[in-house]
């Protein structure tokens, strides 16, 4: 999709059994691309589970007030869900890497498609490690050993997450704390690991140094040369790497239509 970030795939029908070989051409692409868009599929929630499985193994969401009944480990995604004080909750919104508060944060995410806005409501992601490499080494050596603390919902956050049940709040930490340069354990890449809704500051560092910082880091990784904007298309099934992307969904369209997604994350290993 870019020469950074994203692969197309087509001619696989993901309701149907995947070969060996073709799954590791799949598994292999998610790695090289870290995004992959899986064009012209039409899966039920069990068929999604299936369908992401052949990346890992599920990684059960913090909040699950959006489980679907008949198959709690889906979530879906919708711009018709409201908070309690009445305002529209858009999903996603602000740049973000997925449950960085947990301690083994998910590797990967997918979203299925079920119905979408005439136009908007597209995908950003940035590429953090294209991002790193692009970095003064100056700077490279000064975050190279910093240690971030993530939280549910930071309070520096303009982005407000649902609050969690009483339930979930048992299962989430408290606080994590991660390098803010993580290494991938695949590709052996290093990407700048921050999250402007998690992060509540870094290890050593006053919140008047830590979070100008942290700013300066999210303004030159989410510089357009680091996006690719994902366009939804009817039955893109889109999953993505959360080891090496910051991404965030868009609520610029016509919100009497509806913007509706089954969402599944994938486990992944301790950030080093
Ligand atoms: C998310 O952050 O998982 C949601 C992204 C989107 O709805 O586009």
């Amino acid at each position: 999709m870019t020469d950074h970030t994203g692969a197309e795939v087509r001619g696989i029908d993901l309701t149907r059994p995947v070969s060996a070989e073709a799954k590791a051409v799949l598994t292999n692409a998610f790695v090289a691309h870290s995004v992959l868009v899986i064009r012209e599929q039409s899966l039920s929630p069990h068929q999604v589970l299936a369908a992401v499985e052949l990346f890992g193994r599920v990684f059960l969401q913090h909040n699950t007030r959006f489980a679907l009944p008949e198959c709690p480990q889906i979530h879906y995604l919708s711009n018709q869900d409201r908070f309690p004080d009445g305002r529209r909750y858009i999903p996603g919104e602000g740049w973000h890497t997925d449950h960085s508060n947990d301690a083994r944060p998910p590797k990967a995410t997918a979203l299925h498609a079920v119905t979408l806005p005439d136009r908007g409501g597209d995908t950003q992601f940035a590429n953090m490690a294209a991002a790193h490499a692009a970095l003064p080494p100056v700077m490279q050596d000064r975050i190279a050993d910093l240690v971030a603390i993530h939280v549910y919902q930071s309070s520096h956050s303009t982005r407000k997450l649902m609050t969690l049940s009483d339930a979930n709040k048992e299962r989430v930490p408290n606080a994590v704390l991660h390098p803010v340069v993580r290494t991938h354990p695949e590709s052996g890449r290093k990407s700048i690991y921050i999250n402007p809704i998690r992060i509540e500051g870094i290890l050593g560092l006053d919140h008047k140094e830590a979070l100008p910082l942290l700013g300066e880091l999210l303004q030159h990784a989410t510089a357009d040369r680091f996006q690719y904007r994902h366009r939804w298309q009817p039955g893109d099934l889109v999953i993505w790497d959360n080891r090496c992307l910051l991404h965030k969904a868009n609520g610029d369209y016509d919100m009497d239509q509806t913007r509706y997604l089954y969402r599944v994350m994938l486990e992944g290993d301790v950030p080093r």
